[in-house]
């Protein structure tokens, strides 16, 4: 039980279900918007679901705004191109459609139409979201992958140009003011997108779990989520059209990323490292380390991994609470292999060369200050090394 006073807060109005996008316009009507600034990513106005969300928009008598220029990490020229669109067509409100990416620009672009100046001027690392003091103008999610959860998240990812860097711009203001969740939307993604970002959303709901905060609400959340990406994930990989999985990995990224406002892990600080390193899709990566750091936090986590074995199925009566966690992870090396994640970083073009730059950009790396097992630097080297 905690000691002090504790702050649980779900601020975003979800809205699930297959056709949900077609109630889009009265989204828009409900947090006042009248003209969109639709943001998304070239690679999305060739799917079926660029046309679909037009077309919803024309046939209410809406016409949108578009910047469909958003990089695969997007950069902070992005922004400022969108923002220009954004005021040229003097648009009032947001549509972010995509993936993370998609989504994270599309919150930025609310920070900069609200307040001007430059995207770096709301640099975490340098107190910049201070300078969010809101309102900013409303904005409607819809994720078209199953993995970060951005749609309900606080914060935005943004490459800036000019300084060479990835930084964090975070606050309560960028949280959506809905989140569309539509399953039929994610049907086009390919089998090894599909496998990646859903071990993004369980590394989510592991990693939240494990944080040794006090949040009972999150830890219920995140082992829903576990239950679901272990019921569902092999299916959405396996039977792309499947509505039902795709529904439930939806809704297992949405509540990773609930869950982790707990906090996330070391597994997130290697993998951030193999993707500004070795560009290693994200949820690649989170999938390939969340194995040794699982071994390496297992005797700090007992409990929470005991309480995930139910979730794969596996029967701990008459187990100890360490037996139960050793089945954890063999459960999650075993899904792993199920859904075609190579078991090592070398399956990924990750080299012994490559180990010292990792370890050193991890240990930089936020994330793992929050692991339930203190993490030093060599034992950063040791847990690449596991699976090098
Ligand atoms: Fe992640």
């Amino acid at each position: 039980m905690n000691s002090g006073i504790a702050k649980f807060s779900f601020p975003t109005t979800i809205y699930f279900g297959a056709g949900a996008v077609y109630e889009l316009p009265q989204y828009l009507k409900d947090v006042g918007i009248k003209k969109p600034l639709l943001v998304t990513d070239p690679g999305m106005l060739k799917t079926d679901v660029f046309p679909k969300v037009q077309g919803i928009l024309e046939d209410s008598g809406i016409q949108p705004g578009l910047f469909s220029e958003v990089n695969p990490n997007p950069l902070d020229s992005d922004i400022q191109k969108a923002v220009d669109v954004y005021r040229n067509e003097m648009c009032d409100g947001l549509i972010g459609l995509g993936g993370g990416s998609a989504l994270d620009a599309a919150k930025m672009v609310q920070v900069i139409a609200g307040h001007g100046g430059k995207v770096n001027d709301y640099d975490i690392s340098t107190g910049g979201n201070e300078n969010i003091k809101g309102p900013l103008p409303p904005m409607v999610a819809i994720p078209t992958t199953s993995g970060t959860g951005s749609e309900v998240g606080s914060c935005s990812v943004i490459t800036s140009v000019a300084l060479g860097r990835k930084f964090l711009v975070c606050s309560p203001l960028l949280i959506p003011s809905i989140a569309l969740l539509d399953p039929e939307l994610t049907m086009g993604m390919p089998a090894a997108l599909t496998a990646g970002t859903g071990m993004d959303a369980f590394t989510h709901c592991l990693e939240a779990l494990s944080v040794k905060d006090f949040h009972p609400m999150c830890d219920a959340i995140a082992l829903k989520g576990i239950e679901f990406v272990a019921q569902y994930l092999e299916t959405a990989v396996r039977e792309p059209d499947n509505i039902e999985a795709r529904g439930y990995m939806q809704l297992a990224a949405m509540m990773g990323a609930v869950a982790f406002q707990k906090d996330l892990g070391a597994t997130h600080s290697l993998s951030h490292s193999l993707s500004a390193v070795c560009h290693v899709p994200h949820g690649l990566a989170n999938a390939i380390c969340l194995v040794p750091v699982m071994k390496f936090n297992k005797e700090n986590c007992l409990a929470e991994y005991a309480k995930v074995a139910a979730c794969f199925g596996v029967n701990t009566f008459e187990m100890s609470l360490a037996e139960a966690a050793e089945k954890v992870i063999e459960a999650v090396m075993d899904l792993n292999k199920r859904i075609g994640i190579p078991e090592n970083l070398s399956d990924v073009g990750v080299k012994e060369e490559d180990l010292e730059e990792l370890t050193e950009k991890a240990f930089l790396d936020g994330c793992h200050q929050s692991n339930p097992r203190s993490c030093t630097r060599e034992n950063m080297m040791e847990l690449y090394r596991e699976v090098l």
